[in-house]
Protein backbone atom coordinates (compact mmCIF):
# COMPACT_ATOMS: atom_id res chain seq x y z
CA UNK A 1 0.00 0.00 0.00
CA UNK A 2 2.74 2.24 1.31
CA UNK A 3 4.86 1.56 -1.94
CA UNK A 4 1.87 1.74 -4.14
CA UNK A 5 1.39 5.45 -2.88
CA UNK A 6 5.04 6.04 -2.96
CA UNK A 7 5.05 5.29 -6.13
CA UNK A 8 1.93 7.26 -7.88
CA UNK A 9 3.46 10.33 -5.68
CA UNK A 10 6.69 9.71 -7.68
CA UNK A 11 4.98 9.76 -11.19
CA UNK A 12 2.84 12.38 -9.93
CA UNK A 13 6.27 14.72 -9.18
CA UNK A 14 7.86 13.14 -12.43
CA UNK A 15 4.63 14.44 -14.48
CA UNK A 16 4.22 18.02 -12.54
CA UNK A 17 8.76 18.30 -13.14
CA UNK A 18 7.68 17.31 -16.88
CA UNK A 19 9.08 20.57 -19.10
CA UNK A 20 6.46 22.15 -20.96
CA UNK A 21 7.30 21.62 -24.38
CA UNK A 22 8.62 24.54 -26.07
CA UNK A 23 8.49 25.65 -29.75
CA UNK A 24 11.97 26.64 -30.21
CA UNK A 25 13.25 28.08 -33.76
CA UNK A 26 17.46 27.66 -34.45
CA UNK A 27 18.91 29.66 -37.35
CA UNK A 28 22.14 28.65 -38.34
CA UNK A 29 23.41 30.47 -41.58
CA UNK A 30 26.70 29.29 -41.94
CA UNK A 31 27.88 26.73 -43.76
CA UNK A 32 30.55 25.36 -42.10
CA UNK A 33 30.21 21.94 -41.68
CA UNK A 34 32.30 21.68 -38.69
CA UNK A 35 30.21 23.91 -36.73
CA UNK A 36 27.24 22.24 -37.52
CA UNK A 37 28.84 18.70 -36.66
CA UNK A 38 28.78 20.43 -32.74
CA UNK A 39 25.35 21.63 -32.73
CA UNK A 40 23.41 18.56 -34.10
CA UNK A 41 23.20 16.49 -31.05
CA UNK A 42 22.03 19.28 -29.00
CA UNK A 43 19.38 19.73 -31.44
CA UNK A 44 18.42 15.93 -31.25
CA UNK A 45 18.20 16.29 -27.69
CA UNK A 46 15.71 19.51 -27.51
CA UNK A 47 13.71 17.21 -29.97
CA UNK A 48 13.80 14.19 -27.66
CA UNK A 49 12.59 16.12 -24.58
CA UNK A 50 9.37 16.66 -26.57
CA UNK A 51 10.46 20.40 -27.81
CA UNK A 52 9.19 21.16 -31.08
CA UNK A 53 12.58 22.00 -32.86
CA UNK A 54 12.46 24.07 -36.51
CA UNK A 55 15.79 24.05 -37.87
CA UNK A 56 17.01 26.70 -40.10
CA UNK A 57 20.53 24.63 -41.59
CA UNK A 58 22.46 23.93 -45.03
CA UNK A 59 22.61 19.97 -43.34
CA UNK A 60 19.12 18.66 -43.07
CA UNK A 61 18.36 15.46 -41.28
CA UNK A 62 18.91 12.26 -43.53
CA UNK A 63 16.65 10.16 -41.23
CA UNK A 64 13.74 12.49 -39.86
CA UNK A 65 13.57 12.70 -36.29
CA UNK A 66 10.27 13.07 -35.06
CA UNK A 67 9.97 17.25 -33.52
CA UNK A 68 12.39 18.14 -35.57
CA UNK A 69 11.63 20.02 -38.87
CA UNK A 70 14.02 21.00 -41.10
CA UNK A 71 14.25 24.36 -43.02
CA UNK A 72 16.64 23.56 -45.21
CA UNK A 73 19.34 26.08 -47.20
CA UNK A 74 21.11 22.82 -48.74
CA UNK A 75 22.45 23.69 -52.31
CA UNK A 76 22.03 27.84 -51.96
CA UNK A 77 25.41 28.47 -51.40
CA UNK A 78 28.64 25.94 -51.95
CA UNK A 79 29.46 23.56 -48.51
CA UNK A 80 32.76 25.31 -47.52
CA UNK A 81 35.90 22.84 -48.08
CA UNK A 82 38.74 24.86 -46.18
CA UNK A 83 41.53 25.58 -48.10
CA UNK A 84 43.60 27.70 -46.58
CA UNK A 85 47.06 28.98 -47.06
CA UNK A 86 50.06 26.63 -44.90
CA UNK A 87 52.29 30.23 -44.58
CA UNK A 88 50.31 32.68 -41.71
CA UNK A 89 50.80 36.11 -42.60
CA UNK A 90 49.34 39.45 -41.54
CA UNK A 91 48.35 39.42 -44.75
CA UNK A 92 46.62 36.03 -45.05
CA UNK A 93 44.91 37.13 -42.03
CA UNK A 94 43.56 39.95 -43.28
CA UNK A 95 42.12 37.82 -46.57
CA UNK A 96 40.78 35.54 -44.07
CA UNK A 97 38.44 38.02 -42.19
CA UNK A 98 37.34 39.53 -45.70
CA UNK A 99 36.50 36.68 -46.54
CA UNK A 100 34.25 35.54 -43.64
CA UNK A 101 32.35 38.73 -43.16
CA UNK A 102 31.46 38.48 -47.02
CA UNK A 103 30.11 35.17 -46.39
CA UNK A 104 28.57 36.66 -43.43
CA UNK A 105 26.48 38.98 -46.14
CA UNK A 106 26.12 36.15 -48.49
CA UNK A 107 24.73 34.37 -45.63
CA UNK A 108 22.23 36.68 -44.67
CA UNK A 109 21.27 37.54 -48.26
CA UNK A 110 20.41 33.66 -48.64
CA UNK A 111 18.56 32.71 -45.40
CA UNK A 112 16.25 36.24 -45.85
CA UNK A 113 15.47 35.54 -49.76
CA UNK A 114 14.31 32.01 -48.53
CA UNK A 115 10.35 31.09 -49.35
CA UNK A 116 10.32 29.00 -46.08
CA UNK A 117 12.08 31.09 -43.91
CA UNK A 118 9.90 34.03 -45.52
CA UNK A 119 7.09 31.98 -43.97
CA UNK A 120 7.72 32.30 -40.57
CA UNK A 121 7.08 35.85 -40.47
CA UNK A 122 4.50 36.33 -43.01
CA UNK A 123 2.50 33.54 -40.76
CA UNK A 124 3.35 35.54 -37.86
CA UNK A 125 4.79 32.50 -36.26
CA UNK A 126 5.37 32.06 -32.39
CA UNK A 127 8.31 30.88 -30.49
CA UNK A 128 9.13 30.26 -26.96
CA UNK A 129 13.01 30.84 -27.74
CA UNK A 130 15.14 31.51 -30.78
CA UNK A 131 18.67 30.04 -30.60
CA UNK A 132 20.74 31.94 -33.38
CA UNK A 133 24.64 30.59 -33.87
CA UNK A 134 27.15 33.70 -32.93
CA UNK A 135 29.83 33.56 -35.58
CA UNK A 136 30.42 36.15 -38.28
CA UNK A 137 27.02 37.46 -38.89
CA UNK A 138 24.02 39.02 -36.62
CA UNK A 139 21.72 38.62 -39.28
CA UNK A 140 19.84 35.89 -37.87
CA UNK A 141 19.55 38.24 -34.26
CA UNK A 142 18.23 40.85 -37.11
CA UNK A 143 15.13 37.87 -37.78
CA UNK A 144 14.72 37.08 -34.24
CA UNK A 145 13.36 40.36 -33.20
CA UNK A 146 11.31 40.54 -36.01
CA UNK A 147 9.61 37.18 -34.99
CA UNK A 148 9.62 38.52 -30.84
CA UNK A 149 11.19 35.95 -29.38
CA UNK A 150 14.34 35.53 -26.78
CA UNK A 151 17.22 35.02 -28.27
CA UNK A 152 20.24 32.50 -26.79
CA UNK A 153 23.56 32.66 -28.94
CA UNK A 154 25.50 29.40 -29.25
CA UNK A 155 29.04 28.63 -30.80
CA UNK A 156 31.21 25.93 -31.87
CA UNK A 157 34.05 28.52 -30.40
CA UNK A 158 35.67 30.08 -28.22
CA UNK A 159 34.22 34.18 -28.37
CA UNK A 160 35.18 36.30 -31.17
CA UNK A 161 36.71 39.40 -30.75
CA UNK A 162 33.26 40.92 -31.73
CA UNK A 163 31.13 38.99 -28.98
CA UNK A 164 32.74 40.68 -25.86
CA UNK A 165 31.22 43.79 -25.95
CA UNK A 166 27.53 42.37 -26.20
CA UNK A 167 27.66 40.70 -23.40
CA UNK A 168 29.78 43.01 -21.09
CA UNK A 169 33.02 41.36 -21.00
CA UNK A 170 36.49 43.75 -21.04
CA UNK A 171 39.18 42.18 -23.44
CA UNK A 172 41.73 42.26 -22.12
CA UNK A 173 44.58 42.05 -24.20
CA UNK A 174 47.22 41.68 -21.33
CA UNK A 175 45.87 37.61 -20.56
CA UNK A 176 43.06 37.12 -22.78
CA UNK A 177 44.18 35.35 -26.14
CA UNK A 178 42.36 36.36 -29.49
CA UNK A 179 41.59 33.83 -32.16
CA UNK A 180 44.19 33.18 -34.92
CA UNK A 181 47.08 34.20 -32.63
CA UNK A 182 49.64 32.62 -30.14
CA UNK A 183 50.18 33.72 -26.81
CA UNK A 184 47.92 31.85 -24.93
CA UNK A 185 47.28 33.20 -21.54
CA UNK A 186 50.99 34.57 -21.18
CA UNK A 187 51.32 36.37 -24.01
CA UNK A 188 54.75 38.44 -24.72
CA UNK A 189 54.96 42.28 -25.39
CA UNK A 190 54.73 42.06 -28.59
CA UNK A 191 51.82 39.36 -28.79
CA UNK A 192 49.91 42.03 -26.52
CA UNK A 193 50.75 44.78 -29.16
CA UNK A 194 49.61 42.35 -31.76
CA UNK A 195 46.33 41.33 -30.49
CA UNK A 196 45.47 44.76 -29.53
CA UNK A 197 45.57 45.68 -32.66
CA UNK A 198 43.53 42.54 -34.56
CA UNK A 199 40.69 43.31 -31.91
CA UNK A 200 40.41 46.64 -32.85
CA UNK A 201 40.85 45.34 -36.30
CA UNK A 202 38.06 42.99 -36.11
CA UNK A 203 35.50 45.12 -34.03
CA UNK A 204 35.88 48.35 -36.90
CA UNK A 205 35.09 45.39 -39.31
CA UNK A 206 32.04 44.17 -37.43
CA UNK A 207 30.85 47.21 -37.32
CA UNK A 208 31.38 49.16 -40.12
CA UNK A 209 30.60 46.30 -42.45
CA UNK A 210 29.35 43.36 -41.31
CA UNK A 211 26.45 44.86 -39.11
CA UNK A 212 25.38 47.56 -41.65
CA UNK A 213 25.94 45.61 -44.21
CA UNK A 214 23.46 43.22 -42.63
CA UNK A 215 21.25 45.75 -41.55
CA UNK A 216 20.70 46.90 -45.43
CA UNK A 217 19.60 43.55 -46.20
CA UNK A 218 17.23 42.93 -43.42
CA UNK A 219 16.00 46.59 -44.36
CA UNK A 220 14.51 44.82 -47.89
CA UNK A 221 12.39 43.19 -46.18
CA UNK A 222 11.67 44.59 -42.66
CA UNK A 223 10.35 48.58 -42.05
CA UNK A 224 11.84 48.63 -38.33
CA UNK A 225 15.40 47.66 -38.16
CA UNK A 226 17.13 48.77 -34.74
CA UNK A 227 21.00 48.98 -34.98
CA UNK A 228 22.04 44.76 -34.86
CA UNK A 229 24.33 45.71 -31.99
CA UNK A 230 21.37 47.22 -30.11
CA UNK A 231 19.89 43.61 -30.42
CA UNK A 232 22.61 41.75 -29.66
CA UNK A 233 23.02 43.23 -26.16
CA UNK A 234 18.93 41.75 -26.05
CA UNK A 235 20.76 38.33 -25.93
CA UNK A 236 19.89 36.46 -22.89
CA UNK A 237 22.36 34.05 -22.58
CA UNK A 238 25.64 32.55 -25.20
CA UNK A 239 26.55 29.04 -24.96
CA UNK A 240 30.36 29.00 -25.78
CA UNK A 241 31.85 25.53 -26.98
CA UNK A 242 34.77 25.41 -24.28
CA UNK A 243 35.44 24.40 -20.74
CA UNK A 244 38.06 26.26 -18.63
CA UNK A 245 39.42 23.02 -17.52
CA UNK A 246 41.24 23.89 -21.21
CA UNK A 247 41.10 27.14 -21.50
CA UNK A 248 41.46 28.72 -18.07
CA UNK A 249 39.18 30.40 -16.11
CA UNK A 250 37.81 33.81 -17.20
CA UNK A 251 35.71 36.59 -15.97
CA UNK A 252 32.43 35.99 -17.54
CA UNK A 253 28.92 37.28 -16.62
CA UNK A 254 26.03 34.96 -15.38
CA UNK A 255 24.62 35.01 -18.94
CA UNK A 256 27.86 33.14 -20.65
CA UNK A 257 27.69 29.43 -20.28
CA UNK A 258 30.49 27.16 -20.66
CA UNK A 259 29.22 24.06 -21.90
CA UNK A 260 32.21 22.78 -24.65
CA UNK A 261 32.27 18.93 -24.73
CA UNK A 262 28.56 17.95 -25.62
CA UNK A 263 29.08 16.66 -29.28
CA UNK A 264 31.46 13.69 -28.16
CA UNK A 265 29.39 10.63 -28.54
CA UNK A 266 29.79 7.34 -26.59
CA UNK A 267 32.63 5.68 -29.01
CA UNK A 268 31.48 2.85 -30.91
CA UNK A 269 33.22 -0.43 -32.46
CA UNK A 270 35.90 -0.08 -34.51
CA UNK A 271 35.76 -1.48 -38.03
CA UNK A 272 37.50 -4.56 -38.00
CA UNK A 273 40.03 -4.16 -40.03
CA UNK A 274 41.08 -0.73 -37.52
CA UNK A 275 40.37 -2.36 -34.77
CA UNK A 276 43.03 -5.75 -35.24
CA UNK A 277 45.53 -3.03 -36.06
CA UNK A 278 45.18 -1.37 -32.78
CA UNK A 279 45.27 -4.84 -30.88
CA UNK A 280 48.26 -6.40 -32.84
CA UNK A 281 50.24 -2.71 -31.72
CA UNK A 282 53.02 -4.32 -29.65
CA UNK A 283 53.64 -0.49 -28.25
CA UNK A 284 50.58 1.18 -28.80
CA UNK A 285 49.06 3.13 -31.49
CA UNK A 286 49.67 7.30 -32.51
CA UNK A 287 46.36 8.91 -34.10
CA UNK A 288 47.35 11.83 -36.74
CA UNK A 289 44.53 13.74 -37.81
CA UNK A 290 44.63 17.29 -39.66
CA UNK A 291 40.67 17.65 -40.76
CA UNK A 292 40.41 18.64 -43.37
CA UNK A 293 43.49 20.98 -42.53
CA UNK A 294 46.59 19.79 -44.69
CA UNK A 295 45.43 18.66 -48.15
CA UNK A 296 47.94 16.03 -49.58
CA UNK A 297 48.58 17.93 -52.55
CA UNK A 298 48.90 21.24 -50.72
CA UNK A 299 51.45 20.32 -48.46
CA UNK A 300 55.26 20.92 -49.33
CA UNK A 301 57.11 17.62 -50.07
CA UNK A 302 59.38 18.23 -47.14
CA UNK A 303 57.02 18.14 -44.28
CA UNK A 304 55.41 15.36 -45.30
CA UNK A 305 59.07 13.42 -45.37
CA UNK A 306 59.76 15.13 -42.19
CA UNK A 307 56.73 13.74 -40.97
CA UNK A 308 56.97 10.22 -42.05
CA UNK A 309 60.41 10.01 -40.80
CA UNK A 310 59.33 11.29 -37.19
CA UNK A 311 57.14 8.71 -36.97
CA UNK A 312 59.08 5.79 -38.71
CA UNK A 313 61.33 6.20 -35.59
CA UNK A 314 59.47 5.60 -33.11
CA UNK A 315 58.52 1.80 -32.27
CA UNK A 316 54.15 3.21 -32.05
CA UNK A 317 52.06 2.07 -35.35
CA UNK A 318 50.66 5.07 -36.75
CA UNK A 319 46.70 5.39 -37.64
CA UNK A 320 46.69 9.19 -40.03
CA UNK A 321 43.76 10.22 -41.92
CA UNK A 322 44.96 11.33 -45.35
CA UNK A 323 43.66 11.68 -49.14
CA UNK A 324 46.59 9.55 -50.49
CA UNK A 325 46.54 5.82 -50.93
CA UNK A 326 50.38 5.53 -50.08
CA UNK A 327 53.05 7.43 -48.39
CA UNK A 328 56.59 8.10 -49.69
CA UNK A 329 58.36 4.93 -48.69
CA UNK A 330 55.59 2.73 -47.86
CA UNK A 331 56.35 2.77 -44.14
CA UNK A 332 55.19 -0.83 -42.72
CA UNK A 333 53.79 0.48 -38.98
CA UNK A 334 51.54 3.71 -40.94
CA UNK A 335 47.64 2.95 -41.86
CA UNK A 336 46.42 5.38 -43.96
CA UNK A 337 42.97 6.25 -44.73
CA UNK A 338 41.19 9.22 -46.19
CA UNK A 339 38.38 8.37 -43.34
CA UNK A 340 38.96 7.73 -40.26
CA UNK A 341 36.22 7.35 -37.00
CA UNK A 342 38.35 9.77 -34.57
CA UNK A 343 36.10 9.56 -31.86
CA UNK A 344 35.95 5.95 -31.26
CA UNK A 345 40.20 5.93 -32.22
CA UNK A 346 40.94 8.18 -29.72
CA UNK A 347 38.39 6.23 -27.21
CA UNK A 348 41.04 2.95 -27.36
CA UNK A 349 43.13 1.81 -24.08
CA UNK A 350 45.89 1.63 -26.94
CA UNK A 351 45.77 5.09 -28.96
CA UNK A 352 48.46 6.69 -26.74
CA UNK A 353 49.06 10.25 -28.43
CA UNK A 354 47.33 12.35 -31.11
CA UNK A 355 49.13 14.34 -33.71
CA UNK A 356 46.25 17.14 -34.30
CA UNK A 357 45.61 20.51 -36.20
CA UNK A 358 44.07 21.59 -32.44
CA UNK A 359 40.58 22.28 -34.26
CA UNK A 360 38.39 22.77 -31.36
CA UNK A 361 36.37 19.28 -32.06
CA UNK A 362 39.43 17.08 -32.56
CA UNK A 363 41.26 18.95 -28.74
CA UNK A 364 37.79 18.56 -27.34
CA UNK A 365 37.70 14.49 -28.10
CA UNK A 366 41.33 14.07 -27.36
CA UNK A 367 40.18 15.95 -23.65
CA UNK A 368 37.79 14.04 -22.97
CA UNK A 369 39.25 10.48 -23.86
CA UNK A 370 42.83 11.71 -21.83
CA UNK A 371 44.76 11.75 -25.46
CA UNK A 372 47.80 14.00 -24.82
CA UNK A 373 48.54 15.75 -28.02
CA UNK A 374 51.17 17.23 -29.76
CA UNK A 375 49.04 20.57 -31.60
CA UNK A 376 50.04 21.85 -35.14
CA UNK A 377 47.83 24.87 -35.69
CA UNK A 378 47.28 25.92 -39.10
CA UNK A 379 44.44 28.39 -39.26
CA UNK A 380 41.54 29.77 -37.52
CA UNK A 381 40.58 29.14 -33.61
CA UNK A 382 43.67 26.91 -33.92
CA UNK A 383 46.72 28.62 -32.70
CA UNK A 384 44.27 29.61 -29.36
CA UNK A 385 43.84 26.23 -28.95
CA UNK A 386 47.02 24.93 -29.60
CA UNK A 387 48.06 27.74 -26.75
CA UNK A 388 45.77 26.36 -24.30
CA UNK A 389 46.49 22.76 -24.69
CA UNK A 390 49.86 23.33 -24.18
CA UNK A 391 48.55 25.75 -20.74
CA UNK A 392 46.41 23.14 -19.65
CA UNK A 393 48.97 20.32 -19.80
CA UNK A 394 47.27 18.05 -22.72
CA UNK A 395 49.81 18.43 -25.19
CA UNK A 396 52.77 20.51 -26.45
CA UNK A 397 52.83 22.92 -29.71
CA UNK A 398 54.30 22.52 -32.66
CA UNK A 399 54.48 25.74 -35.09
CA UNK A 400 54.37 24.36 -38.77
CA UNK A 401 57.18 26.84 -40.04
CA UNK A 402 59.28 25.06 -37.69
CA UNK A 403 58.09 20.98 -38.27
CA UNK A 404 61.11 19.00 -38.91
CA UNK A 405 61.46 15.31 -38.21
CA UNK A 406 63.96 16.36 -35.45
CA UNK A 407 61.31 18.98 -34.00
CA UNK A 408 58.36 16.37 -34.52
CA UNK A 409 60.43 13.21 -32.84
CA UNK A 410 61.10 15.21 -30.15
CA UNK A 411 57.77 16.65 -29.03
CA UNK A 412 55.90 12.95 -29.99
CA UNK A 413 58.78 11.73 -27.35
CA UNK A 414 57.67 13.86 -24.86
CA UNK A 415 53.52 13.42 -25.19
CA UNK A 416 54.61 9.63 -25.37
CA UNK A 417 56.39 9.87 -21.88
CA UNK A 418 54.05 7.83 -19.17
CA UNK A 419 54.27 10.84 -16.61
CA UNK A 420 52.80 13.15 -19.17
CA UNK A 421 50.41 10.79 -20.05
CA UNK A 422 49.52 9.92 -16.75
CA UNK A 423 48.76 13.95 -16.39
CA UNK A 424 47.12 13.89 -19.66
CA UNK A 425 44.62 11.44 -18.22
CA UNK A 426 44.27 13.85 -14.90
CA UNK A 427 43.17 16.63 -16.95
CA UNK A 428 40.76 14.36 -18.32
CA UNK A 429 39.08 13.33 -15.45
CA UNK A 430 38.55 17.14 -13.94
CA UNK A 431 37.38 17.96 -17.19
CA UNK A 432 34.65 15.15 -16.74
CA UNK A 433 34.09 16.36 -13.41
CA UNK A 434 30.65 19.02 -13.60
CA UNK A 435 27.54 19.34 -11.94
CA UNK A 436 25.75 18.56 -15.19
CA UNK A 437 26.61 17.37 -18.52
CA UNK A 438 27.36 19.57 -21.17
CA UNK A 439 24.31 18.77 -23.11
CA UNK A 440 22.06 19.16 -20.14
CA UNK A 441 23.81 22.53 -19.30
CA UNK A 442 23.09 23.43 -22.73
CA UNK A 443 19.56 22.94 -22.48
CA UNK A 444 18.99 24.24 -19.45
CA UNK A 445 20.02 27.61 -20.04
CA UNK A 446 17.98 27.45 -23.23
CA UNK A 447 14.86 26.69 -21.68
CA UNK A 448 15.37 28.83 -18.69
CA UNK A 449 15.71 31.76 -21.11
CA UNK A 450 12.37 30.72 -22.58
CA UNK A 451 10.84 30.51 -18.86
CA UNK A 452 12.01 33.73 -18.02
CA UNK A 453 12.07 35.57 -20.74
CA UNK A 454 10.68 38.93 -18.99
CA UNK A 455 14.04 39.35 -17.40
CA UNK A 456 17.34 39.98 -18.33
CA UNK A 457 20.64 38.43 -16.70
CA UNK A 458 23.36 40.88 -18.76
CA UNK A 459 25.68 42.23 -16.59
CA UNK A 460 25.74 46.09 -15.70
CA UNK A 461 28.79 46.47 -17.41
CA UNK A 462 27.05 45.83 -21.34
CA UNK A 463 25.46 49.28 -20.34
CA UNK A 464 27.62 51.56 -19.02
CA UNK A 465 29.42 54.26 -20.50
CA UNK A 466 33.23 53.94 -21.45
CA UNK A 467 34.32 57.02 -19.06
CA UNK A 468 32.08 55.46 -16.56
CA UNK A 469 33.48 51.99 -17.24
CA UNK A 470 36.94 52.86 -16.92
CA UNK A 471 36.16 55.01 -13.56
CA UNK A 472 37.62 57.85 -15.71
CA UNK A 473 35.16 60.42 -13.96
CA UNK A 474 36.04 59.18 -10.77
CA UNK A 475 39.81 59.43 -11.44
CA UNK A 476 39.49 62.91 -12.69
CA UNK A 477 37.29 64.05 -9.44
CA UNK A 478 39.67 62.91 -6.86
CA UNK A 479 42.75 64.08 -9.00
CA UNK A 480 41.00 67.76 -9.26
CA UNK A 481 40.46 67.34 -5.52
CA UNK A 482 44.25 66.88 -4.97
CA UNK A 483 45.10 69.17 -7.18
CA UNK A 484 42.93 71.84 -5.47
CA UNK A 485 44.19 71.06 -2.00
CA UNK A 486 48.00 71.57 -3.10
CA UNK A 487 46.95 74.55 -4.18
CA UNK A 488 45.19 75.76 -0.96
CA UNK A 489 48.63 73.96 0.62
CA UNK A 490 50.51 75.89 -1.32
CA UNK A 491 48.35 79.48 -0.64
CA UNK A 492 49.17 78.90 3.03
CA UNK A 493 52.58 78.19 3.48
CA UNK A 494 53.30 81.27 0.97
CA UNK A 495 51.15 83.18 3.51
CA UNK A 496 52.65 81.91 6.59
CA UNK A 497 56.32 82.13 4.92
CA UNK A 498 55.98 85.79 3.80
CA UNK A 499 54.80 87.76 6.77
CA UNK A 500 58.30 87.09 8.95
CA UNK A 501 59.75 88.24 5.65
CA UNK A 502 57.65 91.65 5.61
CA UNK A 503 58.27 92.39 9.58
CA UNK A 504 62.18 92.07 8.90
CA UNK A 505 62.17 94.31 6.13
CA UNK A 506 60.50 96.85 8.46
CA UNK A 507 62.80 96.09 10.99
CA UNK A 508 65.67 96.79 8.58
CA UNK A 509 64.16 100.23 8.01
CA UNK A 510 63.86 101.35 11.37
CA UNK A 511 67.89 100.68 11.65
C1 LIG B 1 6.83 15.26 -29.87
O1 LIG B 1 6.04 16.31 -29.37
C2 LIG B 1 4.80 15.91 -28.87
C3 LIG B 1 4.03 17.16 -28.50
O2 LIG B 1 4.85 18.02 -27.75
C4 LIG B 1 5.01 14.96 -27.70
O3 LIG B 1 3.75 14.49 -27.22
C5 LIG B 1 5.85 13.78 -28.15
O4 LIG B 1 6.17 12.96 -27.06
C6 LIG B 1 7.13 14.29 -28.78
N1 LIG B 1 7.92 13.19 -29.28
C7 LIG B 1 9.09 12.86 -28.76
C8 LIG B 1 9.79 11.73 -29.42
O5 LIG B 1 9.57 13.44 -27.81
C1 LIG C 1 5.98 22.32 -34.74
O1 LIG C 1 6.75 22.92 -35.78
C2 LIG C 1 6.29 22.67 -37.07
C3 LIG C 1 7.27 23.20 -38.07
O2 LIG C 1 7.78 24.45 -37.75
C4 LIG C 1 4.89 23.28 -37.24
O3 LIG C 1 4.41 23.00 -38.52
C5 LIG C 1 3.97 22.67 -36.16
O4 LIG C 1 2.72 23.33 -36.21
C6 LIG C 1 4.56 22.84 -34.78
N1 LIG C 1 3.76 22.08 -33.82
C7 LIG C 1 3.26 22.64 -32.72
C8 LIG C 1 2.48 21.73 -31.82
O5 LIG C 1 3.43 23.82 -32.45
C1 LIG D 1 5.92 38.40 -19.25
O1 LIG D 1 5.23 39.60 -18.99
C2 LIG D 1 4.00 39.71 -19.67
C3 LIG D 1 3.45 41.12 -19.45
O2 LIG D 1 3.56 41.49 -18.11
C4 LIG D 1 3.06 38.61 -19.20
O3 LIG D 1 1.82 38.70 -19.88
C5 LIG D 1 3.70 37.26 -19.48
O4 LIG D 1 2.90 36.21 -18.97
C6 LIG D 1 5.09 37.19 -18.86
N1 LIG D 1 5.74 35.98 -19.34
C7 LIG D 1 6.27 35.07 -18.53
C8 LIG D 1 6.92 33.91 -19.19
O5 LIG D 1 6.23 35.17 -17.32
Amino acid sequence: MKTTVAVTLFIGVCLLEKVTPLNILTIFPYQGKSHFFVFDPYLKELARRGHNVTVISYFPQKTPVENFTDISLAGKAKVLEEVFPLSRSYWTFIQISLFLFNFGAANCRTLLGDEQVQNLWKTKRKFDVIVVEQFNSDCSVGLAYQLGAPVVGITSHTLMPFHYDRFGIAYNPSYVPVQFFEGGTKPTFYQRIERTVVYIYINLMYKYLSQRNDENTLRQYFDNVPPLEDLANEIKFILLYQHFTLTGSSLYPANVKEVGGYHVAKPKALPDAIEKFIEESEHGVIYVSFGSMLKAVLTPKEKVEAIIGALSELPQRVIWKWEEKTLPGNPKNIYLSSWLPQNDILAHPKVLAFYSHAGMLSTTEAFYHGKPVVAMPIFGDQPSNAAAIEESGLGVMLDFSELTKETLLQKLKTVLDPEFRKKAKQISQVWHDRPMSPLDSAIYWTEYAARNSNFTFRSSSANVPMFQYLCLDVVLFFLAFILVILYVLKSVISILCSRPGKVDKRKNKRD
